[in-house]
């Protein structure tokens, strides 16, 4: 029977709380009995527990759809968003801790800000046209249909962090690009006014930092709550970069 349709559970949220700031604060576990409802979240569960138990938890959120990528957390071991997960799909105990690797902030609340803005500045995530000023009174650029689609497709990414907590690599490799990197790197290969060479993009991802230190094992895709299609486009910029050295 599904968990929807049994009666009401009351669920055990265990949460790892922390302040790094506070020189009192020690790492423990607490855990606060919710009783479940219809459609409840996790988002929902957090909510409550500020409301009416503790309001001095810590968590983010500003979209509650799936959508600013800031509710990311480790719920029972597994990188995910908070918004987007329905408690009718996890057991009863449910534990919550932050995504790793990111400075914390408190509790659940994580700077992955910092983190995403050093690999968009390390990877120079925007177009490269060479023009040396813009020009206001040039026309759009065209582009058909099916190239904006699957240049829109890549730009899904709503930067949650998840597929870096989930990566082997990056716990090894703290300057590895991420499957949030390379699928950057896939979009801006992918456009035409971007007038990179496949040889600069070589320059800054064709290395163990980049798309050679990747082990394929598919943590990251398992885990993007998008559905990027990460594997295929790490895949494809692997070819470009053997090409690029075999030219
Ligand atoms: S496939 Fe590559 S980028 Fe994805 S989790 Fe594994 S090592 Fe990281
Ligand atoms: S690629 Fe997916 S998991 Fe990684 S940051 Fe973007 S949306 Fe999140
Ligand atoms: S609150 Fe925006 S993705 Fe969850």
């Amino acid at each position: 029977m599904s968990p929807d349709l049994q009666e009401t559970r009351i669920l055990n949220i265990n949460i790892l709380r922390f302040d790094p700031y506070d020189s009192k604060s020690v790492p423990h576990i607490q855990t606060f009995k919710i009783k479940e409802a219809y459609g409840m979240t996790l988002y929902i569960v957090l909510n409550e527990i500020r409301e009416h138990h503790d309001n001095s938890l810590m968590f983010d959120f500003v979209c509650r759809a799936g959508i600013c990528g800031s509710c990311s957390m480790l719920v029972n071991g597994r990188p995910t968003l908070a918004c987007r997960t329905l408690t009718s799909k996890l057991p009863q105990e449910i534990t919550l801790a932050p995504l790793p690797l990111f400075k914390l902030i408190k509790d659940l609340s994580i700077y992955s800000g910092e983190w995403m803005r050093g690999l968009n500045e390390r990877l120079e995530t925007w177009i490269h046209d060479k023009e040396e000023e813009l020009n206001i009174d040039k026309l759009e650029q065209r582009m058909e249909p099916e190239l904006a689609d699957s240049i829109y497709e890549l730009e899904r990414c709503v930067e949650c962090g998840c597929c870096v907590a989930g990566c082997g690599t990056i716990q090894m490799r703290p300057d590895f690009a991420g499957a949030v990197g390379l699928n950057k790197i896939a979009r801006y290969h992918l456009d035409p006014r971007d007038k990179r060479s496949d040889e600069d993009y070589y320059e800054l991802v064709g290395n163990e930092d980049g798309v050679f230190g990747c082990m394929t094992l598919l943590g990251c895709e398992d885990v993007c709550p998008k559905d990027l299609p990460l594997q295929s486009k790490i895949a494809y910029l692997r070819r470009m970069m053997i090409k690029t050295t075999m030219a």
